[in-house]
């Protein structure tokens, strides 16, 4: 009997565990704006379109819907991950799933009409 109630104690922690282990990756847990502020806004700016220091290397303006049409989530990552001209890489910084959550933080630059 002792045992029995010993067993259930150890299966409830271990579905907890792993339900806690669960809702910490897909409920949103990735802090892409702290990620944003942290690593990408002094070139990219918080309104997305570019500090000083990001314009002079050449960073898109993630705000025109032109740019945002043009370039594909899969392109993005590639970007993000391995770096592109003076866009450093955050492959060794950052998780793939942080990546693509960064993707879609871009992607929340895009104006809904064409200007
Ligand atoms: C040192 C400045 C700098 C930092 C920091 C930086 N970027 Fe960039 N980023 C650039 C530049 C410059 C480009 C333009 C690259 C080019 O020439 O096409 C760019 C381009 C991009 C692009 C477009 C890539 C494409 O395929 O056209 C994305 C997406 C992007 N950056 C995301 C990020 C994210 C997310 C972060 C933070 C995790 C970040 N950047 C941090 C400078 C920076």
């Amino acid at each position: 009997m002792k045992n029995r109630v010993l067993y259930g104690l150890v299966v409830l922690l271990f579905f907890s565990v792993v339900q806690f282990n669960i809702s910490d990756t897909y409920a949103g847990k990735i802090d892409y704006k702290k990620i944003y502020e942290n690593q990408c806004r002094k070139c990219h700016e918080k309104d997305g379109k570019g500090t000083k220091r990001g314009k002079k290397l050449e960073v898109p303006n993630f705000t025109d819907f032109e740019w945002q049409d043009s370039v594909t989530d899969e392109q993005l990552i590639t970007s993000i991950t391995d770096g592109k001209k003076k866009m450093p890489k955050q492959g060794h910084k950052l998780s793939p799933e942080e990546i693509k959550a960064m993707v879609k933080y871009i992607r929340f630059f895009k104006p809904k009409k064409r200007r």
